[in-house]
């Protein structure tokens, strides 16, 4: 396909046009490292969020969920590793002072924006700091979380004494992470602010000897991504050869994002890393009781880390084509999955100077709209109104017209083969519910 090799510049631009994305506090000249959701952007999060829930709790009846705080006691992030390990290599070239990631650099030996010397690396941590506490001299310093697993295993034992559940189960929660990245940049791939969708799955070690729960896991994060229609041939797995300091095992999940594969999602074996570290520096005891066994154990940690900004890009990306009509016209279409389609469908009178039309077709649109996110537009000609709703990735447009006021019906367009149907407006509901799923 042509248009993949600029697909990041193609993406963001019409995600900022149609308001998924923008570049965040853009009227101060921008934070870099920062987006805001725009009020397509928001809609599609939010689907994904919630089919990431589906998947991970709601469907299960061995997953949990949790909503952690953002900030946490220091100690926590000492107890992590993060403070220690959490780290990149950053270089600084000697003439322009630009800095860069060593290990995204293809010649390491010179500045690849001017030429210059760099100097010897050195470890940057990417933990953002915040203080907490009003009495200055007093207050404490603390992280933003740099992932939002720790909340998940500080909380192993409340989960244990509040809940019924029983090995193997896991702990799911989604949620804002924060590093200081070297070099924030790929659209929305690498920012500083972003949000992350995870299962935190506690299993018995010896149960694991096998890698039975990492392959399992690895499977079911690929049959999510393929049932909300990200294309199989765009997926990657690829095992880590260096790994975190947490981690026994690891591999990525990587998207093809313009034939550049690159990370969307991490499976990590953790073992009982984070569970141990807490013991230690909390004192508390972090050990799981089998009542079966008679058997007390710290499980092992099997872990599904993905992106939701990431994920979100590249849905966006996979679904981006440019099309020919077949009348001589081109069209942009987004063709998401319609569980993630920020608008389910589009409302129109074909003529906006017609108020009987104007009428019915707001009835049906505030009739619809309950249930559904569900789009109005009365500008321009229909073929303008489709193609906006194309772009927007709206999977049905629904035009009230003539004919509509005497047979009760309406044209249901369909976005991805554009064919038209007519629907009686009765119908119209169990129609899209059918089609929604
Ligand atoms: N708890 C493990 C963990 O955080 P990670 O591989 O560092 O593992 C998991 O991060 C996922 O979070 C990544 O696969 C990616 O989707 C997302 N992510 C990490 N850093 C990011 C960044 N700077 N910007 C956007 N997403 C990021």
């Amino acid at each position: 396909m042509p248009h993949m090799e600029n697909i990041f510049e193609k993406v963001s631009s019409l995600a900022k046009r149609r308001g998924f994305i923008y570049p965040g506090s853009e009227i101060y000249g921008g934070l870099a490292g920062t987006w805001d959701y725009g009020p397509l952007g928001v809609e599609l999060k939010r689907n994904l969020k919630e089919e990431f829930w589906k998947f991970a709790v709601k469907t299960r009846d061995n997953v949990v969920g949790i909503d952690a705080a953002i900030v946490m006691s220091p100690k926590v992030w000492e107890a992590s590793g993060h403070l220690a390990s959490f780290s990149d290599p950053l270089v600084e070239c000697k003439k322009c002072h630009h800095r860069f990631r060593l290990d995204q650099l293809s010649d390491s030996s010179k500045c690849p924006d001017c030429g210059g010397e760099l100097t010897e690396p050195k470890q940057f941590n990417l933990m953002v700091e915040t203080y907490l506490g009003v009495v200055e001299g007093e207050k404490l310093k603390t992280y933003l979380r740099g992932e939002i697993t720790q909340g998940v295993h500080v909380n192993f034992k409340n989960v244990l004494s509040s809940t019924r559940v029983k090995l193997p189960f896991g702990i799911a929660q989604v949620g804002k992470a924060f590093r200081n990245e070297i070099t924030p940049g790929g659209f929305t791939f690498r920012s500083r602010e972003f949000e992350q969708m995870e299962i935190q799955f506690y299993v018995k070690p010896e149960e694991e000897e096998s890698m039975k729960w990492f392959e399992y896991w690895k499977e079911e994060r690929r049959k999510w991504y393929l049932s909300l229609g990200m294309r199989g041939e765009n997926l990657k797995f690829t095992d880590h050869e260096q790994l975190a300091h947490y981690a026994r095992a690891a591999c990525d999940i990587e998207y093809n994002a313009g034939g550049e594969f690159k990370e969307m999602e991490g499976i990590h074996h953790r073992g009982d890393w984070d569970l141990k570290q807490h013991e230690a520096y909390s004192k508390e005891d972090m050990t799981y009781f089998d009542e079966e066994t008679k058997e007390r154990f710290h499980p092992w940690t099997i872990e599904t880390s993905g992106g939701v900004d990431r994920a979100a890009l590249f849905f966006l990306m996979d679904a981006y084509r440019e099309e020919e009509t077949g009348d001589g016209e081109s069209r942009t279409v987004l063709k998401l999955h319609p569980k993630l389609a920020p608008y389910k469908a589009a409302v129109f009178p074909l003529l906006a100077n017609k108020p009987q039309l104007v009428e019915l077709a707001k009835k049906i649109h505030d009739d619809l709209k309950g249930g559904y996110m569900i789009a109005w537009d009365e500008r321009g000609n229909i073929g303008k109104r489709y193609r906006a709703q194309d772009e927007a990735g709206t999977p049905f447009c629904i035009t009230v017209d003539f004919d509509s006021l005497e047979k009760n019906d309406v044209t249901v367009r369909d976005r991805d083969s554009m064919i038209q149907e007519r629907i009686p407006i009765a119908e119209l509901k169990s129609y899209l519910d059918a089609k929604l799923g």
